[in-house]
Parts: C-alpha cells; sequence; structure tokens
C-alpha cells in the first residue's frame, strides 16, 4: 500500500488562523526562546561563552531607513544560509534542535507570531563560523503567500545574499543571529509595544521577567531602555557608558520576588513543586516591581522555566483561599511548577498547560494542589494569616457565637430542607434511578417542562430513549460533601488592614475558598449597608457620641446579622442533593451576592437590636 501525502493548499490561511489563537505578545516570546535555544546549543558544543540576548533598536536600519525598529540579536550557534532557508521558511519544520515533538519544539513558533505581526518583514542575519547571510520572509500580499523575499542585486535576485563583516553585531564572536521586526508597514515603529497589548515603554521588561521563571546559567538576557518620546530617541546606538537608554537586564520572576520578599521557600506536593514568598508590605513591594511586571496576591504555573500562567485577584485570592491562605492573601505569591513525571504539555500557542489531556484550570488540579500545601502551610505563611486574623476577634470567649448557635438549635428542625415527594399529579419529574428503595432518591426530583406545552404526555419522549443508551452503571461522581459545622464569621475591614484592596468591594460577605465546605465566612465592616445599619441606631441610640454605646450597637448589629448568615450558609447547604441541587448551584446561591441579598434583609434585625439596645440602655423602646 502507499499512501499520497497530505498536503497544505492554503499556508498562508494556516498560518493566520493559528496566529489569531496567540496572545499579542507571543511572538517576543518565540523569538526569545529561539535565541535561548542557540546558546544552548552553542554552550552544548563545548564553547562556554557566556550567552547574551539584546532587544535593542536595529541601529544599522535607522541609520539606512530613518525608522526605528525592534530587533533581537543573540551569539548562539547561528545559522548558515541553507539552514535558514530549511528553517524558516517551512511550518512544522524540525528545527536544529532535532526535538519536534508533543512537549518540545513545534517548529511554528516564530512563524506563527513574528512573521504574522512583521507581514512587511522579518529579517534574520544569522553568522555562522564567521560568515553571514541574511533572508527576509514576509507576507506578499499580491499574492497572497508569506514567504521569503527575493534581494534584487546588481548580479540578479537572491534569496540569501552575503552581509558585509561591518555589520555584525558587537555582541557576536563567530556565530549568533539578529533578528528585525519590520512590522506591517514601512513607517511602523516596532519599538513601540503592539496596541493590542498596551503597556508603557517598560513593554519588553514586563513582558519578559513576567515571562520567564528563571534565566538559564551563563545566558544573559537584555533590554534597551526607551522613553515615551520618539523625538527625544538618539539616532545612533548610545555608548555603554551612556546615562540614559541603556540596557536593563531581565533576571526573571524568581529572582524578582527572592529580592523584595520577606520570606520565601518551596514546599514540595506529591505532583509539583509550590514556590512561595510573602511580602512585609505588598503595596509598597507591588509598586516597586510593577515597572518589572511583579505584584503580590499572585498564582502561576510554571513549565519548562517559564509561566504559562498569571492569576490576579479576584480569582488569585480564591485560589490562595484554596492554598489555606484565608487572610491575608495579598502578602502571598505562589507559583506551582508541576513534576515532569507528569503527563505535561503546552498548546500550540504556549499560552495554557495541559495535564492529561486536559487543560489545568478546568481539571482542577489547584483544588489538589491547594489541599496538599494547606497540610504542608510553612510557618511563614501561616504567621502572617495568624497576625491578620487575630484582628478581626471581637469575641475571644465565644459568647456571641454560643448565643448564635443556641438560637439556631431552637430552630433546629427547620435547619434541614425536606425531601421532595413523588406525586403523579405534580409538575416535578423524577430523574434518574430510584436506588436501594429509593428513600435518598426522592430528592432527586427536576422539574421538567415538556416541549408540548403542559400535561403529561403519553409515549416515551425522545430522553427517555437516549437515558437508555446511557451505561446502566451510571458515571462515577464525586462524592459532595457538605460542612455540617456552623461556619465562623470574621468582621473584616480596610481601616485595620483585615480587608484587602479590591476584596468584597461593597458587597456584604463571602465564604472564604469552597462554598460547600469553607469554615470561615468574611464580613465586610465597609459595606454600606452594614454601615447605614449602624449609623440608624447610632442616631436613635448614641446621638453623643458615647463610645461605649457605640460598641453596644456595633456588637448587636453584628451579632443578629452573623447569626442570619450562619443560618443561610447551613440551610442553603442541605439543599445539595447532586440533582436539583448541584455544588455549582450551591456556589451561586451562597456567592458574596447572595450572601449580600441575606444581610439587606434587616427589618426583623432592626427589631431585635432595638430590643437589646432598649433593655440595656434602660430605656423605653421607640419601636412600634
Ligand atoms: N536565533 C536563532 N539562532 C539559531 N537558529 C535559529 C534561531 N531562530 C530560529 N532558528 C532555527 O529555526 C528553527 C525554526 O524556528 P521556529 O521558532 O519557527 O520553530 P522551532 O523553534 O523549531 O519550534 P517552536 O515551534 O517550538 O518554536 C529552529 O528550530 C532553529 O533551528
Ligand atoms: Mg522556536
Amino acid at each position: 500500500m502507499s499512501t499520497r501525502a497530505m498536503q497544505v493548499a492554503n499556508i498562508a490561511f494556516l498560518l493566520d488562523r493559528l496566529a489569531a489563537d496567540t496572545p499579542p505578545n507571543q511572538q517576543i516570546r518565540e523569538l526569545t526562546e529561539n535565541a535561548l535555544e542557540a546558546i544552548e546549543r552553542r554552550h552544548k558544543a563545548g564553547d562556554a561563552a557566556e550567552g547574551i540576548i539584546r532587544w535593542d533598536v536595529d541601529w544599522d536600519n535607522l541609520k539606512r531607513t530613518n525608522q526605528y525598529k525592534l530587533s533581537i540579536t543573540d551569539n548562539g550557534d547561528g545559522m548558515t544560509s541553507q539552514q535558514m532557508l530549511d528553517y524558516l521558511n517551512a511550518l512544522a519544520v524540525q528545527g536544529a534542535n532535532q526535538t519536534q515533538g508533543i512537549s518540545q519544539n513545534f517548529g511554528v513558533g516564530a512563524k506563527i507570531t513574528a512573521l504574522h505581526r512583521n507581514s512587511h518583514g522579518l529579517v534574520y542575519q544569522s553568522w555562522h563560523q564567521g560568515k553571514g547571510s541574511m533572508v527576509k520572509l514576509h507576507r506578499d500580499d499580491k499574492e497572497g503567500v508569506y514567504g521569503l523575499a527575493s534581494f534584487d542585486l546588481a548580479d540578479g535576485p537572491d534569496w540569501t545574499p552575503r552581509i558585509k563583516d561591518s555589520f555584525k553585531p558587537k555582541s557576536i564572536d563567530q556565530s549568533g543571529t539578529k533578528v528585525t521586526l519590520l512590522g506591517t508597514s514601512e513607517n511602523d515603529n516596532t519599538c513601540f509595544p503592539p496596541a493590542d497589548a498596551g503597556g508603557g515603554m517598560n513593554w519588553l521588561i514586563t513582558y519578559l521577567t513576567g515571562r520567564y521563571f528563571r534565566v538559564p546559567e551563563n545566558t544573559k538576557i537584555q533590554v534597551r531602555v526607551l522613553t515615551k518620546d520618539e523625538d527625544a530617541w538618539p539616532s545612533e546606538e548610545p555608548s555603554p557608558s551612556a546615562k540614559t537608554f541603556n540596557f536593563q537586564t531581565v533576571s526573571g520572576s524568581k529572582a524578582l520576588f527572592d529580592q523584595y520578599s520577606e520570606a520565601k521557600g518551596t514546599v514540595q506536593l506529591a505532583t509539583a513543586d509550590a514556590h512561595w514568598w510573602v511580602f512585609a508590605d505588598p503595596k509598597e513591594d507591588s509598586k516597586k516591581m510593577s515597572t518589572r511586571g511583579g505584584r503580590t496576591c499572585k498564582v502561576g504555573i510554571v513549565f519548562q522555566d517559564e509561566v504559562y500562567v498569571h492569576l490576579t485577584p479576584p480569582t488569585a485570592r480564591r485560589l490562595l483561599a484554596g492554598f489555606g491562605i484565608v487572610f491575608g492573601a495579598d502578602h502571598v505569591v505562589i507559583y506551582v511548577e508541576p513534576k515532569k513525571t507528569l503527563d505535561i504539555r503546552a498548546d500550540t500557542a504556549r499560552s495554557r498547560i495541559i495535564i492529561n489531556g486536559e487543560d489545568v484550570q478546568e481539571a482542577n488540579w489547584f483544588e489538589i494542589w491547594g489541599a496538599e500545601f494547606r497540610e504542608k502551610m510553612p510557618a511563614e505563611i501561616k504567621a502572617k494569616i495568624d497576625e491578620i486574623m487575630a484582628k478581626t476577634e471581637r469575641d475571644p470567649d465565644g459568647k456571641t457565637r454560643e448565643r448564635i448557635l443556641e438560637r439556631l438549635q431552637r430552630i433546629r428542625d427547620l435547619l434541614r430542607p425536606t425531601r421532595y415527594r413523588r406525586d403523579p399529579n405534580g409538575s416535578l419529574r423524577a430523574s434518574g434511578q430510584t436506588l436501594g428503595g429509593g428513600s435518598e432518591f426522592g430528592d432527586t426530583q427536576r422539574e421538567t417542562t415538556s416541549p408540548g406545552g403542559g400535561g403529561h404526555r403519553g409515549g416515551r419522549s425522545s430522553d427517555d430513549y437516549l437515558a437508555d443508551l446511557v451505561e446502566s452503571g451510571g458515571e462515577a461522581v464525586n462524592a459532595v460533601v457538605v460542612s455540617t459545622k456552623e461556619p465562623a464569621v470574621k468582621w473584616v475591614s480596610r481601616a485595620d488592614g483585615t480587608r484587602e484592596e479590591g476584596e468584597l468591594d461593597d458587597l456584604a460577605a463571602e465564604i472564604v475558598g469552597d462554598t460547600l465546605t469553607g469554615e470561615i465566612v468574611k464580613a465586610n465592616r465597609d459595606f454600606r449597608g452594614y454601615r447605614d445599619l449602624v449609623g440608624f441606631f447610632t442616631k436613635e441610640f448614641n446621638p453623643g457620641g458615647d463610645p461605649a454605646i457605640n460598641r453596644k450597637i456595633v456588637e448587636y448589629v453584628e451579632e443578629w446579622l452573623e447569626g442570619q448568615l450562619v443560618e443561610a450558609i447551613m440551610t442553603v447547604r442541605n439543599l445539595t442533593n447532586g440533582r436539583t441541587w448541584t455544588p455549582a448551584d450551591i456556589d451561586r446561591a451562597l456567592s458574596a451576592y447572595s450572601l449580600t441579598t441575606v444581610m439587606m434583609a434587616r427589618f426583623h434585625i432592626v427589631e431585635r437590636v432595638k430590643r437589646s439596645l432598649s433593655s440595656d440602655l434602660a430605656r423605653p423602646s421607640k419601636a412600634a
């Protein structure tokens, strides 16, 4: 048997399609990565000279064309003219690493990102054993194709002309490569951040520091520092001793966090290393790190020395709560580096991490890692959590809580919902099988709307038929664990530093961590609905502003609100049955928004607080 190989009918379309899936700054990563790999090959071949990668203005190009174009120069192993023809003008080609593979090189990196974004031209100048030649890739708009552009020289056209020695960059000795980004038009200044990426003039530093966790040993990545005002830019390469417009070295996010944190370490988990940092002053430290893309309260994933997932609040705060950091998330950064024993790889665009065929976040890996991290909580992080949580303590002997639980006890029978009952005339229909006598599934009914509109129709619906096709053993599901313990409410505020910036803004309360099992509820003292309530009582009972009375008011208001929150959370959690109330439903029913609704029902609270205050202050109640 023989096979006629499949061909690509329209490479330009495929390339544009692939490029559309990549983030704006990906080309910076791909070109830096190619340079790092070229240096690594040179080092492996026994040449130990320090690797230097420089993102800089192409000063030669500026001299000739008066246009500022961004370039990257490395002193890696370089390419011969033949290698450039082979490697650069073909998609999915096996390059010099000889490592095409699902978790290594794809042979597409620079082409789908840099070439697409520089359709006017991507110029490669490369030196190998001292000899330099160049190619120019571009999009030929007339033909609608990507490919090599010919150089029309005096003695005819050439694809890979030799380069005069005088144009060899200073950082290159015998071998190395310089790539110039011409952008999408003649006068496209590619030194500015791409419009869709945004960012200031430190965009390269920010992006590269954030993207690289560690920079390889004996290798330096440098970036030319430019200012916003293009008119002030130098017209030729500044001397290394110049005070402005010099190079800044990229040291990677690990070094950045190491430098500004007050404590750091790595927790060994079964399937990953969890790198953590604690910061003394999140605001100040974030400000200092911001010019290099750093901040606190961040979660990331490290793979092959690169950071793939960058999560910031509110997502990061929620994940950190899963790691046991229930207070003080603003002080912490955690980067998880999965172990190589996992089946781990990056997607084609290298912006997502796939483990066992599933996206890291979708497959809930953070939950697994978080649970293990909680067990091995570093003492420094624990101390930070305790320090902040201690500030929320207002009921040291547990008297208030005791009263709340005692009240709930009085309506014990109401705390568990009744089960749905079978009713042949009802509009509710059981879904799923009845198991073991059916008592357990009595409450697993779901409302169904029949397409015919009302009434029970004879015969079998197509859903019934489809249900027959389902494996009768049913799908394996995770047992849903609901906490039966009353959650503890902690009152937080910006003033005492227990509520972080952006956390629970204008919302009343939130369960920390998992909605079904979280044991701590943060209630927001800065929330308008709460402040209004306190203000209401202050006006009536404490016009003179007596601090002792004020304490009483706050105490009662909080006690009654707390009771209402605990009751709502307990009872809603108990609705869980896996059918009509799934954990996702509970997530919604107990979201910060829902708990805000709970706190906004105030009539009965007003009555109770008034009564308590009136008797305490031995004053006749004005309550109607
Ligand atoms: N700066 C460079 N120095 C030396 N060789 C280079 C350089 N840039 C690219 N190459 C060669 O060109 C090849 C193609 O690069 P490209 O980025 O398109 O794909 P790749 O690096 O092989 O795979 P990936 O899709 O993982 O990036 C490389 O494998 C390498 O052999
Ligand atoms: Mg590459």
